[in-house]
């Protein structure tokens, strides 16, 4: 949080001087849309991303817990580590995210599950794969997941590049492999080109890291600005209304902060599901979370998931990593009874639930790619 102030102090400071500067050429003192970055839009350019000064206690309250997601997309690039962000990475990373080629049967790309039409996310209990294969878990949204400081729900890998590797590979997801994925790309000319303007270093730049690279570059894009919600923390009171104001409070007052705060409303900690109670309806059978994946798991461990993101969250349904409750406001009421060990009124889950619907930003806009097209050497799909 410091440091975010601190940004945001020195950003107000260059905004400032480049306002002076701009006075004495004869302009605007107010005119600073040439000191920011690229952003995709002008209403975005217009806005800034400064947190007005306000006395509204609530917006002070929520400011201790929450952050704006920022307003230019390409923020999502200083995220990234040992992977420097270019316009080419982006391009082939978008067409990568897009290519249903990645897969065995040429029929299932990322945008498969994690539909940028319709959140990030697939709309099923757990996600269905190659061969109709139903996979153990629900998809998380791909929304915003740049700020996750560990990928998938057991917190498996680190980072967007090695996450990416997984689903190309899991049998029950695009069931491909690496060799299969080069030599799809290798057999289309237009992807050597690609793949050069974007590692122009290399030799020989068709890999399979690159190709995780180049997906991550274009995923760090993926964020949702601009929510109510998000309008509200900025300083405008009157992003919000009543009811959701109410949840906001109840949201802080009941302690879901306590793993849902932060930029992305996540504290990216492990949790067992139900440390209050033993409704083992709402765990997965045999899915041991978080203790499957560490060497020395303790007690605690077990059946621990990574608390979710709950930005777009009316998007994102069904929830938990089972996916087997599809009303919001039933996910609320267990939180809040397995987590917190409280009973929420019905009123107070309604209100909780408005406020979680604030939450909804600015989807990314994008043309769609248009991909190039197979050759006679490009493998043919095959379904078993
Ligand atoms: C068949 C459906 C399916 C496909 C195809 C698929 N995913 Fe996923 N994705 C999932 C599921 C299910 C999970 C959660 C798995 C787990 O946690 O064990 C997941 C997890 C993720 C996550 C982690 C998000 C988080 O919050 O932890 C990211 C990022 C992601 N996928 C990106 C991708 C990319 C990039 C591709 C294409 C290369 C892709 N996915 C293809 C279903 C899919
Ligand atoms: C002790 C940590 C903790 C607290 C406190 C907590 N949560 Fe959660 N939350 C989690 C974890 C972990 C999950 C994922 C559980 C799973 O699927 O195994 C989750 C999942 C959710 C989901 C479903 C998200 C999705 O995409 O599937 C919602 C909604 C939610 N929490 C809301 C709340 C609300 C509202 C509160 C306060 C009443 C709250 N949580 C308190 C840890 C917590």
């Amino acid at each position: 949080m410091k440091r975010i102030y601190v940004l945001l102090a020195v950003m107000v400071a260059a905004v400032a001087l480049v306002g002076c500067k701009k006075a004495e050429d004869g302009k605007t003192a107010t005119d600073n849309t040439s000191a920011k970055p690229a952003v995709e839009s002008t209403e975005k350019a217009a806005s800034s991303d400064v947190l007005a000064e306000t006395q509204d206690e609530l917006i002070l309250e929520a400011r201790n817990n929450f952050e704006p997601i920022p307003l230019d997309p390409k923020e999502g690039f200083k995220l990234l580590k040992n992977n420097e962000a270019t316009d080419a990475k982006y391009e082939l990373g978008k067409m990568l995210y897009f290519e249903p080629r990645l897969s065995k049967s040429q029929l299932i790309s990322c945008n498969t599950c994690h539909n940028l039409s319709y959140g990030g996310d697939d709309y099923q209990s757990t996600s269905t794969g190659h061969g109709w294969k139903k996979g153990p878990r629900n998809a998380p949204t791909v929304l915003n997941a740049v700020y996750n400081s560990a990928q998938f729900w057991d917190g498996r890998e680190a980072d967007l590049k090695g996450q990416a590797k997984g689903p190309i590979q899991a049998g029950v997801e695009m069931a491909a492999t690496p060799e299969y994925v080069i030599e799809v790309l290798k057999s289309i000319p237009e992807y050597t080109e690609y793949f050069k303007a974007a590692f122009p270093d290399q030799a020989d730049p068709i890999t399979f890291d690159n190709v995780a690279s180049a997906i991550e570059v274009f995923e760090a894009t993926l964020l949702t600005p601009n929510s109510r919600f998000d309008k509200f923390l900025r300083g405008d009171s009157t992003a919000l209304n009543d009811t959701e104001k109410k949840g906001l409070k109840a949201f802080m007052d009941q302690g879901c902060t306590g793993c849902h705060a932060g930029i992305n409303l996540t504290s990216d900690g492990y949790h067992q599901f139900q440390v209050v109670g033993t409704d083992k309806e709402h765990l997965l059978a045999g899915d041991k979370g978080r203790s499957a994946v560490l060497k020395e798991a303790t007690e605690e461990d077990q059946f621990a998931f990574k608390a979710p993101t709950l930005r777009n969250i009316e998007y994102t349904a069904p929830y938990f990593h089972s996916g087997i409750v599809w009303d919001l406001r039933e996910a609320v009421a267990v939180m809040s009874s397995a987590q917190l060990g409280a009973e929420l009124t019905e009123e107070e889950i309604d209100q909780i639930v408005a406020f979680l619907k604030a939450t909804t930003g600015e989807m990314p806009r994008m043309d769609y790619p248009i991909l190039p097209p197979s050759t006679i050497k490009t493998p043919k799909p095959t379904m078993d």
